[in-house]
């Protein structure tokens, strides 16, 4: 049994990772801020499914799942907050999702982007600072993306450092990171400042960069009331979760350009089992692990198609309706990450894509009034060159 602390507990990650993780006799305690509530409001939108107040999760869970989740509404970028709950609870891993997560919302405006790399630096320099001064040997899990590394043309490795030939000089480089909007280069800062002070510190970090997540349901998910949050606006919405809502609204699947992106997705369940393997087999003391996190590799256009199947099969009509492109990213390109960590500790994922849309679906259908409320808040506005 350990003691973790989720920062953000609130989130679409965060609460079904405390369910999981206490129902695996794990003591789990929570922190969160509120601020994805307050941010989807500001865009006009909600989660699809609707969230009981903290209390009110924590409530339920105890009588689903008969365990018991401690959660504090606060703010980590607030060090003493965080300094006093780490001091009375003691944690053995602390688990960082605390931050703004959202690519568009850093990309609205200057007042959204300050936002995002203050919460999101802030917040991660508090946490290693916090981990120094109360017991060095807390493992931090800090959640990252694989959006750090952009798309580039050489295979993704699954480790920090890598031998290369600058200037006809052999040397070890930190792997190139090419950041794709203000919220990736915040991920690729909390990486730097990681590695710094774990190098300085001797700090015991996961860092895992992770792909798009998708899904309603994990194990732990056994009545409406422990849902977790699910995004569907232009801002808040990953692409899988975006366009099975679309389908469900009539809205034309919303590919961006060509519609070549490529990406490694990984299903919410698939994520709550990689967490935990990675929790419950933590790193040697002072070492900084990698690992990349993902199950299956897709374009955007092939989800498109794909969500576009699960939906006719459900009875839906369903339209592509590619768009002019309103980030700045390669819309055909190169992409082959190394996966070797997950699979070392004996991870394989248990979903696919194919058959978990429709179970998607099929759980979002019967709130198809509820998101036509907030239909507005769906086609992209946010655009990267303004
Ligand atoms: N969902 C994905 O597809 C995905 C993919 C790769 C990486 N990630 C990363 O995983 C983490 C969790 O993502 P998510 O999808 O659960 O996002 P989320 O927005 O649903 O959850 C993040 C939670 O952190 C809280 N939070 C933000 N700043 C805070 C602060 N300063 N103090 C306290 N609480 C704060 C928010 O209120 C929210 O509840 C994020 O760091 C995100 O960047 C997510």
């Amino acid at each position: 049994m350990m003691r973790i602390l989720i920062l953000g507990i609130d989130g679409y990650l965060g609460w079904p990772l405390a369910l999981r993780l206490a129902k695996r006799g794990h003591e789990v305690i929570g922190i969160d801020n509120l601020s994805t509530r307050r941010f989807s409001e500001e865009v006009g939108s909600d989660s699809a499914f609707p969230l009981p107040k903290p209390e009110d999760r924590v409530r339920e869970a105890k009588r689903h799942l008969d365990v018991d989740i401690t959660f504090y509404k606060g703010d980590v970028t607030d060090y003493n907050f965080l300094t006093e709950i780490m001091k009375k609870h003691k944690p053995d891993a602390i688990v960082h999702f605390a931050e703004q997560r959202s690519a568009p919302y850093s990309m609205k405006d200057r007042d959204h982007a300050v936002y995002t790399v203050v919460n999101n630096e802030v917040s991660t320099l508090n946490v290693i600072y916090a981990v120094k001064q109360i017991d060095p040997t807390i493992h931090i899990l800090k959640m990252g993306t694989m959006g750090e590394y952009g798309t580039p043309n050489f295979d993704i490795p699954e480790s920090i450092y890598v031998e290369a030939i600058v200037n006809g000089k052999k040397d070890k480089i930190i792997v190139p990171r090419k950041a794709g909007s203000v919220y990736h280069w915040t991920k690729v800062h909390d990486t730097d400042f990681l590695l710094y002070f774990h190098e300085i510190w001797g700090l015991t970090v996961t860092d895992i960069m992770q792909g798009p997540v998708y899904g309603t349901r994990t194990e732990e998910i056994v009545d409406e009331s422990l849902r977790t949050r699910f995004d569907f606006d232009e801002t808040w919405g990953t692409v899988v979760n975006r366009f099975c809502v679309q389908a469900i609204l009539g809205i034309p699947l919303t590919v961006y350009g060509k519609g070549g992106q490529t990406r490694g997705f990984i299903s919410l369940e698939d994520s709550m089992e990689a967490l935990t393997l990675l929790l419950e087999h933590p790193p040697n003391h002072g070492e900084y692990r990698v690992a990349n996190q993902f199950a299956e590799i897709y374009s955007v256009r092939k989800i498109a198609e794909m969500v576009k199947n699960a939906g006719e099969e459900l009875g839906l009509k369903v339209e592509i309706g590619p768009l002019p492109n309103p980030r700045v990213e390669a819309e055909e390109h190169y992409y082959n990450p190394e996966r070797k960590v997950l699979p070392s500790l004996g991870f394989y994922p248990k979903k696919n894509l194919k058959d978990e849309l429709k179970n998607m679906i099929k759980d979002l259908l019967p709130y198809r009034e509820r998101l036509e409320r907030y239909k507005d808040a769906i086609l992209p506005k946010t655009k990267w060159r303004m």
